[in-house]
Formats: C-alpha cells, structure tokens, sequence
C-alpha cells in the first residue's frame, strides 16, 4: 500500500496510484519521467519506491505547478529535475538534461483539482471566472478567443468533435447570438439556455468545457507527438503508462498501443509489404484498467479514468 505524504496547501489525489505504480515496475536507481507532474503525487511514489539514486524528469506546462513539485521534491536535489514545459516536446527536454534511456514514463492527463478549484483559471463552470482554460500562460488562445471569434459552424463543429455534444449545432446558435461571453458562469448559463436547463446528474455544460479546454491545449496533438517521442526514449522492456479521463484521449492511447504493437502497418491490397514498420511496444493492459469502487468512493474524480500500458520491446 503506497501512502503519500502531501503538503496541506496541496490537496490533489493521485488516481490509480497503487495500479500505475505496479504497471511502471519500479527498480532501485531507475530513471523515470512524469510527463504531467502537477504537485508530484505519482511522482512522489516513483522517488520512493526507485530509490536510493532513482532519478525523476517532471514535467508540466503550469508554472504553479512546478513550483509545488520543486519545493516538494527539494530534497532529492539532482535526482528531482523539473520542468516547466509542454510534453509535446518531450525529447527535446530529455536531451536538454542527458535524461534517456528511461525506464518508465507516465501520463496522468488533464487538470488537477487544484487547477480545477483555482479561481482565475477558468476550468470550473461551478466557479466564476474569466474564459481561460490554458495550462500555461505562454499559450496565446484562450476559450475567451474561441467562443468570441469562431463561426457558428466552427464552435458547433468543434463541441461536437471535442466535446462529443451531439447538441452543438444549439449550443453555437446560443453563443454566437449571447456573446460576448467573457466569464464561465456566463457561458454556462448560455449553455443552460441552449439545451432547455438542466436534467440528470451531469451538468449540461460538461460537454463545452471539454471542448473548448482540448482546443485550447491542444490536448490530442500534443498527446499523440509525445507518445510517439516515448517510443524514442524507453529502454528494452520499459514502459509507458498513461492514464487518461475521456473517451477522446483513450481512444488515441488504444489505438496508438495497437499500432505501435503491429509489424506491417501496409493495406491489405499491397502485395509485398513497403512499410517496414516492426513491432516497438508490447501491449501490457488488453483492456483498460479503471479505478475500484473503493477509490471512486473516496475520490469521485477518478471515476472516469482508464489506464492502459505498453512495453518497450
Ligand atoms: C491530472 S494532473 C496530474 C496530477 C499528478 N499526477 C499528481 O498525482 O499530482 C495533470 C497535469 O498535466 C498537466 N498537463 C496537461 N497537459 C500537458 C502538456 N501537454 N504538457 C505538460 N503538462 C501538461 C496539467 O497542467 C496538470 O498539472
């Protein structure tokens, strides 16, 4: 059983820690990368259990971020490096730092509760706050800039693209007639309108946030290149570990595990294979893994996480 100190000001709960931990098969002295540190909960299990000498490439693209994992992990010295950076860029980072082959790399992708809760960041539409959504401020689109100067048939395309909102014809209608829209309680409420108010558990504005906080981020590119980049960087027998919080996302992981998997990636009509693509990963997790009732009970959040494996061949 891990258990994790945590600092008070800091209150985001790894999900599928135990799991993800086991799935990484941490050795003494390894070298390991978390590629979305946040405040360091999975990374901070990684330290313990790879050490003495394990050493840890953390990375985020949210500069508080970091600062919480740099002063958490301050006592590791050199064996913490942490980056302020977006994982798109991944091996680009681990050159900077001499930092391969690795051992293991984790995704754990989204927000963390504490960016959720941050006032001022525009994740929540339970919180009032200006229309943001980017993890960092180097980023220049913000939701503000979407839902303000997209077309209607952009926004209605990309919410049903990104968020799977099969009323995003609607919901566009609604936000190109109401804006500008500058704070989230505002578009929420458009949203509201849009769908005729609010029936079931799910918040009808779920679908929107998604969206728009996906194109912000560019959150599948950004997911596919440094998945391929890992490939790059795992030694023999090293594994990738992505846990992910929407259908979109495991979507690309399955089918990037499945390819990565494969020999020949030629169409059956080629006669004579001209691809030349071998087999790099080994899948670990023939169907995703997902949290047990007893951590979906203590932490709702991970309700809607899948984790899926590969190995390095
Ligand atoms: C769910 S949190 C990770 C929580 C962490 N595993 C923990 O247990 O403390 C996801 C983090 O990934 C970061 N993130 C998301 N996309 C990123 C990207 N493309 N590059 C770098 N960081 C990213 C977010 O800023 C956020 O801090």
């Amino acid at each position: 059983m891990i258990t994790l100190t945590m600092s008070a000001a800091y209150s985001h709960e790894p999900v599928l820690l135990e799991e993800s931990i086991k799935a990484l098969l941490i050795q003494r002295g390894g070298r390991y990368i978390d590629c979305t540190v946040n405040g360091g909960g999975h990374a901070a299990a990684i330290l313990e259990e790879s050490s003495p000498g394990g050493q840890l490439l953390g990375i985020d693209a949210d500069p508080e971020a970091i600062k919480v994992a740099k002063e958490r992990f301050r006592s590791f010295g050199s064996n913490a490096i942490l980056v302020n950076e977006n994982f798109r860029y991944l091996e680009n980072i681990c050159n900077r730092y001499g930092f391969r082959p690795v051992h293991g790399i984790i995704f754990d992708l989204g927000m963390s509760s504490l960016q959720l809760e941050a006032s001022g960041r525009g994740f929540s539409f339970q919180q009032d706050a200006p229309l943001d959504m980017r993890f960092s401020p180097r980023q220049s689109l913000t939701a503000a800039d979407i839902v303000n100067t997209y077309s209607e048939q952009e926004l209605a395309g990309l919410l049903q693209r990104y968020g799977e909102e099969h009323r995003g014809k609607q919901i566009a209608r609604r936000i190109v007639e109401r804006r500008p829209l500058r704070s989230t309680l505002e578009l929420s409420r458009v949203v509201e309108e849009a769908v005729g108010g609010r029936r079931g558990k799910i918040h009808p504005a779920t679908k929107t946030f998604q969206a728009l906080r996906i194109v912000v981020n560019e959150e599948l590119e950004s997911l596919q290149l440094a998945l391929e980049q890992a490939l790059n960087l795992l030694g023999s027998g090293g594994r990738v570990v992505v846990i992910s919080f929407h259908s979109l996302e495991d979507r690309l992981v399955k089918e990037f595990l499945r390819r990565e998997s494969q020999g020949c990636l030629c169409p059956p009509s080629v006669p004579v294979c001209v691809c030349g693509h071998k087999p790099n990963l080994k899948i670990v997790t023939k169907k995703a893994v997902r949290p047990s009732r007893s951590e979906i009970q203590a932490n709702p959040r991970s309700r809607s996480a899948k984790m899926r494996v590969g190995e390095r061949i």
